[in-house]
């Protein structure tokens, strides 16, 4: 599916027959997409299906076994200086928040100006530019009382709203987001995911995340991609979701399920 990419279509990025392979049984793709510029595209899928592999392909952190990944206006990301310069504009946001408990919310935000500095400007104190940038970021998040507060000392909803902050100060083109929500309770996960939606929309960003509740994916995502054994199976509207679509991308991925089933899988039975 999704094998011919009309070269008229605006994407941000392009993924060309990428495959990964880790080993012999467990290889992902071929897949062939663009990302079109300010679309939200949510990875749906199976525990295994590949959607974590794909979004660390989108940025660099996996380098494709065999096809190729370009950003618009950049070029390949086999090339290191396209893909230091895509990294740089690319927020990533991840399940775990991945923040440095002893630090404060600020100073986690501002982590994320790093890739703008030399290894010796980074030794230095952040400027009076950046702090204000940081602070602004954490205000966007309505986070800004919460400034000076060690990261170990927020609550899982705010921990993961100093994430988005953290992405924002990259001042990104492109919001890469792996399960954003799914150690948030429903409460806090639709606040973290109206807030992501509303700055992406407020940003003109382009998104991918994945998430596994149904109900999110549609309310949230322009775009849906399901991904079964490593190969995408469907991609449209979340309202084309169909329970035989939903089968097929649930189904079991054959030599792959001998894996432990994961919360996801309990999406099938939802619908
Ligand atoms: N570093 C790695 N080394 C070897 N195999 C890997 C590695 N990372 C992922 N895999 C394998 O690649 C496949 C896809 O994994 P991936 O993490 O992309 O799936 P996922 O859809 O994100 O799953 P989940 O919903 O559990 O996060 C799985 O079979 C996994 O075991
Ligand atoms: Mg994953």
């Amino acid at each position: 599916m999704g094998a011919r990419i009309p070269r008229a279509v605006r994407a941000m990025i392009r993924l060309d027959g990428v495959t990964v392979t880790y080993s012999a049984a467990t290889t992902i793709g071929p897949c062939t997409l663009a990302l079109r510029r300010g679309d939200l595209t949510v990875l749906v899928g199976s525990s295994g299906a590949g959607k974590s592999t794909l979004l660390r392909c989108m940025n660099g952190l996996i380098l494709p076994t065999s096809g190729r990944v370009e950003v618009d206006g950049l070029g390949s990301l086999a090339d290191p200086r396209v893909r230091r310069a895509h990294q740089r504009r690319t927020g990533m946001i991840f399940q775990s928040h991945q923040l440095i408990g002893r630090h404060t919310a600020l100073e986690n935000v501002l982590i994320g100006r790093l890739g703008y500095h030399s290894f010796l400007r980074s030794l230095f104190p952040p400027s009076r530019f950046e702090t204000r940038k940081a602070l602004q970021c954490l205000e966007r998040v309505d986070l800004l009382g919460k400034a000076h507060a060690r990261a170990d000392q927020l609550s899982g909803g705010e921990r993961q709203r100093v994430g988005i902050a953290r992405a924002l100060v990259q001042e990104p083109t492109l919001i890469l987001a792996d399960e954003p929500v799914a150690s948030l309770d429903p409460v806090h996960g639709e606040r973290v995911l109206t807030l992501l939606h509303r700055i992406c929309r407020e940003d003109g960003l382009t998104a991918a995340m994945s998430l596994h509740q149904l109900d999110f994916v549609r309310r949230f995502s322009d775009r849906v991609l399901g991904l079964s054994g490593g190969r995408i199976v469907f991609d449209g509207a979340a309202g084309a979701l169909t329970p035989e679509s939903l089968g097929g991308i649930y189904r079991s991925p054959g030599p792959r399920d001998d894996r432990e089933l994961s919360p996801q899988e309990s999406l099938k039975e939802a619908i």
